[in-house]
């Protein structure tokens, strides 16, 4: 039986690939301009924080209480992370990027997550 179900199998996924596909395609660049590589090195280190209860669920019995308590953690973490991205750091991100690299930036994001999603699968 896959630990956690299908729907942590889907989540987990979703959420790994969303954290190459993102460090490579928006993190990697907003590192090079001095306004946006605080509020970079501040995701990133969320993404490695949502990996690692990740790990910690994989390595959780899914029917003990400390699966839930985690799989909770998580849920906070990653509601917390996606509310910044979209209020903090995209309003920065808007004034460091040209038009021209955000469009080529959402591009090869969307590619790259493709692609972790069909590695994964
Ligand atoms: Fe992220």
């Amino acid at each position: 039986m896959k630990v956690g179900g299908e729907l942590f199998d889907r989540t987990r996924r979703a959420l790994r690939a969303h954290a190459v596909a993102e460090e490579m395609n928006f993190y990697r660049p907003l590192m090079g301009h001095e306004m946006t590589v605080e509020k970079s090195r501040h995701s990133v280190s969320e993404h490695k924080e949502i990996d690692d209860l990740i790990e910690q669920l994989e390595a959780t019995d899914p029917s003990s209480s400390g699966w839930l308590a985690t799989a909770q953690k998580l849920q906070h973490l990653v509601t917390h992370h996606l509310d910044e991205e979209e209020h903090e750091v995209f309003q920065v991100a808007g004034k460091a990027l040209s038009d021209n690299d955000k469009h080529q930036l959402a591009t090869s994001y969307r590619q790259e997550m493709e692609r972790q999603l069909d590695a994964m699968a």
